[in-house]
């Protein structure tokens, strides 16, 4: 069947002009790259992150680059910052169309030395987090009425466990899965997409410090027996996952809701 005449060109489709959108962890590794590639599709980009002074200064390398971004401090594991935030982020961006829920921690804990605080520490910046900011950006699209699109980022952790100590990380992000589906469902009807990017290992600052400091002979090892189940034979870049947030955020995905996208270079398939 022919295709009709008055479909939108492909670069129509991927541009985010006088669109908001809201990168939670913009300030380095794959929050950062989101950020890049959302601002250069022609997004108002808002950088929010724990660590304000890297937060100005990963906006102010997107501003040097001629992109419109603000940055604002904020843990997103504080119920009424988050809430304070989103008021904020309102009147800096105009909207909020785009929510990145991409903040995370992964520290590596051993199952006998992990205290209560340890796994409260993981699923409050990477579960709690996450509500926090889909409930309070969620609200702001409703209200508003004309849509919106919020990325969620798991790991394929949650879907095969693959090193000892990440137990309560990948608790944390089956968790976010599932949230995903949820919020799907309930949003779906305000027109607004929920999905999840499940990365493999991406070569950022925080991935490089799992594998240094006092049990990095063990994680080391770990590595690499990871790397030799990655079909494409290397680790994935930060852009490789902003790429891919582009694609999600953009009208090239606007049938795309409650949808789970795997960017790992093959891994779950050995
Ligand atoms: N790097 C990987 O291999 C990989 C693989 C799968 C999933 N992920 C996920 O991708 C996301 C980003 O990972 P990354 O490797 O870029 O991490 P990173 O450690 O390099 O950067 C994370 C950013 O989040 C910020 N952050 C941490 N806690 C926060 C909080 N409470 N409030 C606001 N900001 C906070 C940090 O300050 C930092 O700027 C995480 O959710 C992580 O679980 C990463």
């Amino acid at each position: 069947m022919p295709l009709r005449r008055d479909y939108p060109a492909a670069q129509e489709l991927i541009k985010l002009t006088g669109k908001g959108a809201l990168v939670t962890g913009g300030a380095a590794g794959i929050g950062y790259a989101i950020a890049y590639r959302l601002a250069e599709a022609g997004a108002r980009v808002l950088i929010v992150d724990v660590n304000g002074e890297k937060a100005v200064q990963a906006s102010k390398e997107l501003k040097s680059r001629g992109y419109w971004t603000e940055s604002l401090a904020c843990d997103i594991t504080r119920e009424k910052a988050v809430e304070s935030m989103t008021r904020k982020a309102v009147g800096i961006l105009g909207s909020i169309d785009v929510l990145v829920n991409n903040a995370g921690i992964y520290p590596r804990i051993p199952l006998a030395e992990m205290t209560e605080k340890n796994f409260d520490d993981v699923i409050s910046v990477n579960l709690k987090g996450t509500l926090f900011c889909s409930r309070a950006a969620g609200q702001e699209m409703m209200a508003r009425g004309r849509g919106g699109c919020i990325i969620n980022i798991a790991s394929i952790e949650a879907i095969h466990p693959s090193g000892d100590g990440m137990s309560a990380y990948a608790a944390s992000k089956g968790a976010v899965l599932t949230l995903t589906k949820s919020l799907a469902r309930e949003l779906g009807k305000h027109d607004i997409r929920v999905n999840v990017i499940v990365p493999g290992a991406i070569a950022t600052e925080g991935m490089r410090s799992m594998f240094s400091g006092p049990s990095s002979r063990e994680a080391r090892a770990q590595l690499k027996a990871f790397m030799s189940r990655m079909l494409l034979g290397r680790m994935g870049e930060a852009d490789e996952i902003g790429r891919v947030a582009l694609f999600l955020a953009s009208d090239l995905a606007s049938y795309i809701t409650g949808s789970m996208v795997v960017v790992d270079g093959g891994y779950l398939v050995t």
